[in-house]
């Protein structure tokens, strides 16, 4: 397969930042006018904690009609279900509200992530967190920004003084009896923890050197296309919880820190 041109990857990266912008935002308005403070209605999806609210629904229907009209050819998978087939090669893969319990019990940290794939790799992608209008963008070769601005990954070395960021799956019993024991070889390691409730935007904090190191297994394409682009663009390493370079359309767990740091995260966590 080809790769994409430069030109082809700048436009595909405008499209994921403009998109994300305008979809977050919608989120985000409906989120407002339900009040503050107040839980937003839901129901379940994957398992009986795991939340979807209408708009997490109206928001990847919002973005579907935006790539369709934009990019006819492209594929398009979603978390609320879009699944569309198309012939370009080029794979979006679309997380309308990244962080849904967040937007349920009204806490900041949630965002919408939107990723394109070629050749299985990313190319494209941009994380839109609404409740601050920051947004994050990327393209292959062309680095990552923050409201345009560049962005480069920390540069701590020592592990002891680094901020880890996870998250756990919505299966308790099956997926979080092995990431608490996961979490606890990595704590006395390590400065603190920070569990934000939102996988792409960990990555962006990876990204933006807000925190030194994500790690987090059982996750989605959705929740890490445009995320782990962000990463490797400010500088950073992202691979598989054994090291093994990262399937982005299956990516099960992985592990994302500044050069130095990643084989410390990567020993540490793969004990288990
Ligand atoms: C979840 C969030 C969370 C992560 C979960 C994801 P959702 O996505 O990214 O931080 O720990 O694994 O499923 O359900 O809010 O889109
Ligand atoms: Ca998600
Ligand atoms: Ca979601």
């Amino acid at each position: 397969m080809t790769t994409p041109s430069s030109a082809e990857v700048t436009e595909l990266r405008d499209l994921c930042i403009e998109i994300a912008r305008e979809a977050g935002s919608y989120a985000h308005g409906e989120r407002r006018s339900l009040g503050s403070g107040r839980r937003m209605v839901h129901d379940t999806k994957s398992s009986d904690v795991d939340p979807v609210t209408e708009f997490d629904k109206a928001t990847e229907v919002l973005v579907v009609e935006r790539i369709r009209a934009a990019r006819p050819d492209d594929s398009i998978v979603g978390e609320e279900g879009a699944d569309h087939q198309g012939t370009s090669g080029f794979e979006w893969h679309v997380d309308p509200i990244d962080g849904t319990v967040n937007y349920v019990y009204d806490l900041p940290g949630w965002c919408t992530s939107i990723g394109v794939v070629h050749d299985g790799g990313p190319v494209a992608g941009a994380v839109y967190a609404p409740t601050v209008d920051e947004v994050y963008g990327a393209g292959l070769g062309l680095g990552a920004t923050i409201n345009g601005a560049p962005l480069a990954v920390s540069d701590v070395t020592d592990m002891s003084t680094s901020l880890a960021a996870t998250g756990f799956s919505y299966h308790r019993d099956e997926h979080r009896v092995a990431q608490a024991e996961r979490v606890a070889r990595v704590l006395p390691n390590v400065r603190d923890i920070r569990r934000q409730g939102s996988a792409a935007l960990d990555l962006a904090y990876v990204a933006s050197g807000r925190v030194d190191s994500y790690f987090e297994e059982f996750i989605n394409s959705w929740d890490v296309v445009a995320g782990v682009l962000l990463v490797t663009e400010a500088g950073g390493v992202v691979t598989a919880f054994d090291g093994a370079p990262l399937d982005v359309t299956e990516p099960h767990g992985l592990v994302a820190a500044g050069a130095s740091l990643h084989p410390q995260i990567l020993r540490s966590i793969s004990h288990i």
